[in-house]
């Protein structure tokens, strides 16, 4: 589908986000022609720039990051499409130029009153933008005679109660109907293919509950660090950057029951039902890790520690690593943990979901023999090598019944040949469609936060073990495991 004439105008244009994801986004939907002939890309930003400087810089993010291959051609027909209008959150004559450009559209380029409005700023600025966004009448639908949407980067929130007031202070300006919270990771192929491999099949679905899955392991391992976001990583940390959100996420969607159809209020009432079924660890000390990053080598190169990067104030406690054991309380995964893991500067990037299945009660064959079989396992692959995996125990060719753990692999680079579409180019599509499925909703936010707020009260004024760069994280965190008589797959 193609979206009807609009513009997407973006809070934050200078950042990084709208450098490496927003523009190419837009560059690929445009080579794949899913843009609609109206379509204006506007900047909003504090510096002295025309639309000229704009297109060179926007020019230049789409070539160096865009997933579909360069083609000037394209580009021609995005480039007269950018326009630019500088100022300060605060600066109301900057707002009603922005306005006014917005209402201008209609004449020159022909888009009624559609715009999608991205806010890719810190948290601390939202209340602004919004109150501008509302004082100017840009957020009314009505007076602008087409459609208005809001797209809401995370963090939603600090916690629950910040997440709510979030809430309260967008829906005063928004209709929720028009409120897109993002979670970047929902726009991922290999998410979305979670919902078809357990739904779409009869293979998996029997097995999937506490009597054949002995735990479930959730996995984000990155190799970088925390770049040039200190100030906005010190702040949160692992937890409330990437397991409050893309994490639990992950587990809603590994863990829901089956939705009734494949619309959007119905996938969300599942996942909310499984995200309220959580139980956040009773004995946080025991069930839980945080960690951050010494010295290390990483991929050859030798990197900082967590506490000499730039601008990290010295002694800081925030975690760059953090392993919890979660339960959740409903009949299907009573007594299944399921142990999720986050961390940067590990070893190589690498997100998977490993459902391990218990062990055969009894095996049939010589102690000796049996040394080498695991749990049988189905790995689902998130990136990179997207694809699917199921390890079981097979006999080694020879005289002797030795058995050995292999894998049967599915990689979608090898099954499909057309590209996917990066997550953002997906997620974009969608807001300017008007399709919600992707996007949680205020009351799954909320719900996540209820998993993560506990932890981070019992967190508090503690210091986190530590791991050097380029190590699994802590070896608490393999204790953790060890204690319930397992151990981390090795992702
Ligand atoms: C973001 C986090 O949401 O996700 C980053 O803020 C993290 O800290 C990033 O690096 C990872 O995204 P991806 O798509 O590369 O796994």
């Amino acid at each position: 589908r193609i979206p009807e004439p609009c513009a997407l105008v973006i809070f934050g244009v200078t950042g990084d986000l709208a450098r490496k994801k927003l523009i190419p986004a837009v560059y690929d939907l445009a080579n794949r022609g899913l843009l609609p002939p109206g379509f204006v890309v506007l900047g909003f930003a504090r510096r002295d720039w025309g639309d000229g400087d704009f297109e060179t810089i926007a020019k230049a993010a789409a070539q160096k990051h865009a997933r579909t291959p360069w083609s000037e051609d394209v580009w021609s027909r995005v480039h007269g499409n950018i326009m630019f209008v500088p100022g300060s959150f605060e600066d109301d004559t900057a707002f009603d130029q922005l306005a006014q450009t917005l209402d201008d559209l209609h004449k020159t380029h022909g888009i009624p009153g559609n715009a999608a409005f991205y806010l890719s700023i810190p948290p601390s600025a939202f209340p602004i933008v919004l109150k501008q966004l509302g004082r100017t009448g840009m957020a009314d639908n009505k007076r602008s005679g087409g459609w208005r949407r809001v797209i809401v980067e995370k963090p939603f929130g600090n916690d629950q109660e910040s997440a709510k007031q979030l809430d309260a202070l967008v829906d005063d300006v928004f209709t929720p109907r028009d409120v897109f919270r993002i979670d970047h990771y929902l726009g991922k192929e290999t998410v979305q293919n979670i919902l078809a491999l357990r739904f779409a099949n009869t293979l998996f679905e029997p097995v999937w509950n506490s009597h054949h899955v002995d735990s479930v392991q959730i996995t984000m391992a990155e190799d970088v660090g925390i770049g040039t976001r200190a100030a906005f990583y010190d702040s949160v940390g692992t937890a409330r950057d990437v397991v409050q959100n893309h994490l639990m996420q992950l587990l809603a969607l590994i863990a829901m029951e089956e939705p009734t159809s494949f619309s959007p209020n119905q996938i969300r009432a599942e996942k909310l039902k499984v995200l309220r079924a959580i139980a956040p660890p009773t004995d946080v000390a025991a069930d839980s890790v945080r960690g951050q990053y010494l010295p290390g080598w990483v991929a050859g190169e030798r990197v900082k520690g967590y506490l000499e990067e730039d601008n990290i104030p010295a002694g800081s406690t925030t975690e760059t690593y953090v392993a919890i054991k979660l339960g959740i309380q409903n009949r299907r995964w009573a007594g299944v943990p399921f142990y999720v893991r986050a961390g940067k500067r590990l070893p190589r990037r690498v997100t998977e979901i490993a459902m391990l299945f218990k062990k055969a009660p009894h095996l049939p064959f010589d102690a000796d023999d049996v040394e080498m079989l695991g749990n049988n396992q189905l790995v689902i692959r998130v990136q990179p090598d997207e694809g699917v995996v199921l390890k079981f125990g097979s006999k080694v060719p020879g005289t002797a019944m030795e058995l050995r753990d292999i894998a049967m692999d599915f990689s979608y680079g090898e099954a499909f040949t057309d590209s996917s579409p990066e997550a953002y180019e997906r997620l974009v599509l969608d807001v300017l469609i008007g399709d919600k499925t992707l996007f949680p909703d205020a009351a799954e936010v909320e719900a996540s936060w209820a998993v993560i707020d506990p932890l981070e009260e019992a967190w508090a004024g503690t210091t986190p073990a530590t791991y050097r760069s380029g190590e699994w994280g802590p070896r608490a965190a393999d204790e953790m495991l060890g204690r319930d008589g397992r151990a981390w797959r090795r992702a």
